[in-house]
């Protein structure tokens, strides 16, 4: 029986090893990757402070990675929830949104905010969570934000 766990063991630890040789390819953008969205929706620095620290490790090019990035298979999992959280709002991106499109990931944002459900859970365990200020500031900033597409909206419309 000793034996065997020993040779669990040792095979688990020849997987982990080579698990280590995969990595994950990781985002590279610089503050350049915000600036559009944020010239756009004009962000208060109180904002744009928010959004650094809660929302762009997983919603823009410029993510800020943990030590443990460099490890498999956290660095895994943590690639897939960036690919997974751009895929559905990247602010990196924004120039290539519709007016609509803007609108509508603005409308997700506050719903998302409202109801505690960004940023995700598994990543307030280790950055905390909004406080109710920032959400209110977050709130106000998306709503107004907003106003300008629904405008754009209508003007194209008519
Ligand atoms: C740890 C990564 C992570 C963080 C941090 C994070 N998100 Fe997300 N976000 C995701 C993932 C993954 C999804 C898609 C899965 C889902 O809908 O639950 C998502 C979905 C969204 C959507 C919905 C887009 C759509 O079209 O459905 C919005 C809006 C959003 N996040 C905004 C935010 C904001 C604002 C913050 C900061 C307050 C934030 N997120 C922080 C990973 C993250």
């Amino acid at each position: 029986m000793k034996k065997i766990s020993k040779y669990i063991f040792i095979l688990l630890l020849t997987v982990f090893v080579i698990m280590q040789c995969i990595r994950p390819d990781k985002n590279s953008g610089g503050y350049e990757s915000v600036v559009v969205f944020e010239a756009d929706t004009k962000p208060s620095v109180e904002v744009v402070a928010i959004l650094k620290e809660n929302c762009y490790d997983c919603h823009s090019n410029q993510t800020r990675y943990p030590w443990y990035a460099e490890v498999a298979p956290f660095s895994y999992w943590l690639a897939n929830h960036i690919e997974h959280g751009q895929g559905h709002f990247n602010v990196s991106v924004w120039e290539s949104y519709s007016a609509k499109k803007k609108d509508h990931k603005l409308e997700e944002l506050l719903e998302m905010v409202e109801e505690g459900e960004m940023p995700l859970d598994s990543y307030t365990w280790l950055h905390g969570d909004l406080k109710e200020q920032e959400v209110k500031l977050l709130l106000q900033w998306a709503t107004l934000a907003r106003l300008q597409y629904v405008k754009e909206l209508k003007l194209s419309s008519k």
